[in-house]
């Protein structure tokens, strides 16, 4: 067998590391992968013995995982640095030398940092000689970029200059870790693996197009500081939100080639468009109350800058200018301290253009309502479009709903669904994002990784969005009670008889 990897992790003493990465690597060690096995050295400035280390990572393991971790402790070392000291990477690469295979090994660098280090570690990792390769054989060496990956266009595109001049492109993998969920890919296979959904899947056809993540945390766990300087926006929509978007709106790719499907994905969000009309927008930020009978502070109590104005909701209603999209309103919402975690794609279709039925049956807050359509003058918003609904946290599935005649005299109309749900088609839960994300990059596969362009296709358009949020008629920053679905403004985002925001 092969000398195993060496996986580096700087900003070893995170919650990241302890809470996502190591159940991870923990979890992968238990299955036999990477076939080769790997190493894991941890990177944090505090002195700490490779015991210690092991120790504080023990403590912070889920139960689920206590028994995988046990089995890999003892491949867990420690190293503490600066990454902004060239002399304290330099030691650590004569640690790593001295390890099990040195440098004939592949090498995976892990930037689990403050953004702001994102620099300092890859030209000190540069200067030190620790990332050249040649471009074939050879031991590997990567490097993972975790998010934020800049704070707008310019200051992404700064980094891809600073780690495209140590790095190749294909080195830098830059990690989102929506993409490793199961059922993110879900919505790449399902359209492209089936002949039913593409002839339908245009503006033909699809009526609008809307992607809730709503969570009922808030900012805990000691991120105020963070996310006060990134919000909803940056935290959420421009980078989770907007692969989810570039999945449902990405043209076929013609291979499973990563460069095909990355360039498609690119080429999607490239076509997304923010009309900039301040009412296209609406923020947000949740108050004091209580969720669940159970107290909790508003945001400006959270620890964050007095006079913040960072937003914990978005929601907008965007479109692609392209053939396929041209007109179909993308609408996205995101907030924290919401009444329900749920997030969920939801294609809707357009309904007939001519309504044969006598009555519908609607549903309205449990009260079920018999409601005359067809007349000229009964009301318009009647018949229920058909809706894809993809659903992809907590619940794992996938329902198709279209409408059935009632039994009984009259064409009365009643919803109905087709669904599929991973759980009870596969009997477990599927794996966890980072599990499958971390050997992706071990084994040197970036289709699940953004590629340069399509960060900053992504920052193009929040910044679009961002720049209706000041200067005259801008939209002012609104409050919502926890536990609620966010402000009512952002009910008027849907027009007509669009119907509304899902409530999972
Ligand atoms: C992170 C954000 O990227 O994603 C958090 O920084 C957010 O604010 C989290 O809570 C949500 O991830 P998941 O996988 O729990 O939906």
């Amino acid at each position: 067998m092969a000398d195993p990897v060496q996986i580096v992790i700087f900003g070893a003493s995170g919650d990241l590391t302890a809470q996502k990465l190591v159940p991870a690597l923990a979890s992968l060690a238990a299955k036999g992968e990477p076939a080769d096995g790997f190493i894991l050295v941890g990177v944090a400035r505090r002195e700490k013995s490779d015991e210690a280390f092991r120790q504080d990572l023990r403590e912070r393991m889920p139960p689920e995982i206590r028994g995988a971790f046990e089995a890999f402790a003892g491949r867990i070392h420690y190293f503490s640095g600066d990454v902004r000291s060239l002399a304290d990477i330099q030691a650590l690469g004569a640690r790593l030398d001295a390890l099990p295979g040195g440098q004939e090994v592949g090498r995976l660098f892990y930037f689990s940092l403050m953004p702001d280090l994102f620099g300092p570690a890859v030209s000190n990792l540069a200067q030190a000689g620790m990332l050249e390769m040649a471009e074939a054989a050879g031991p590997w060496r990567r490097v993972v970029v975790e998010k934020p990956f800049g704070h707008d266009l310019a200051s992404a595109r700064a980094l891809n200059q600073t780690l495209q001049g140590c790095l190749r492109e294909d080195q830098i993998y830059r990690i989102d870790h929506y993409l490793g969920k199961e059922t993110v890919q879900n919505l790449f296979a399902l359209r492209f693996n089936n002949t039913i959904f593409e002839p339908v899947w245009n503006r033909r056809h699809v009526e609008l197009v809307q992607i809730t993540v709503a969570e009922t945390v808030g900012v805990d766990n000691g991120r105020a500081g963070y996310y006060d300087t990134s919000g909803a926006m940056s935290d959420m929509l421009q980078n989770h939100m907007l692969q989810i978007l570039a999945m449902v709106a990405m043209e076929p790719p013609s291979s499973l080639d990563p460069e095909e499907v990355r360039g498609q994905k690119v080429s999607a969000l490239k076509s997304l468009r923010f009309c900039g009309k301040p009412e296209h927008c609406v923020r947000a930020r949740y108050t004091a109350g209580s969720v669940g009978g159970r107290p909790v502070p508003g945001y400006l109590d959270e620890g964050v800058q007095p006079g913040s104005t960072t937003e914990t909701f978005v929601a907008v209603r965007a479109g692609l200018e392209n053939w396929r999209w041209s007109g179909v309103p993308f609408l996205l919402r995101h907030g924290k301290r919401m009444q329900k975690k749920f997030t969920e794609v939801k294609v809707q279709f357009r309904v007939p253009p001519i309504q044969l039925a006598d009555y519908a049956l609607r549903e309205d807050g449990g009260r079920v309502e018999k409601v005359p359509t067809g007349s000229a003058d009964g009301p318009v918003c009647v018949l229920r479009p058909n809706v894809l609904t993809l659903s992809i946290q907590p619940r794992e599935a996938a329902s198709l709903s279209f409408s059935v005649k009632s039994p009984g005299p009259g064409m009365v109309m009643v919803p109905a669904d087709l669904a599929f749900d991973y759980r009870d088609r596969f009997g477990e839960s599927t794996t966890p994002a980072y599990e499958r994300l971390l050997l992706d990059a071990i084994q040197g596969d970036p289709t699940l990784f953004l590629r340069s362009d399509e960060v900053e296709a992504s920052w193009r358009f929040t910044d679009t969005v961002r720049a209706s949020w000041s200067g005259p008629g801008a939209a002012p920053l609104l409050e919502y009670a926890p536990g609620s679905w966010g402000p009512a403004e952002a009910d008027e985002l849907f027009h007509g008889c669009e119907g509304g925001w899902s409530r999972g």
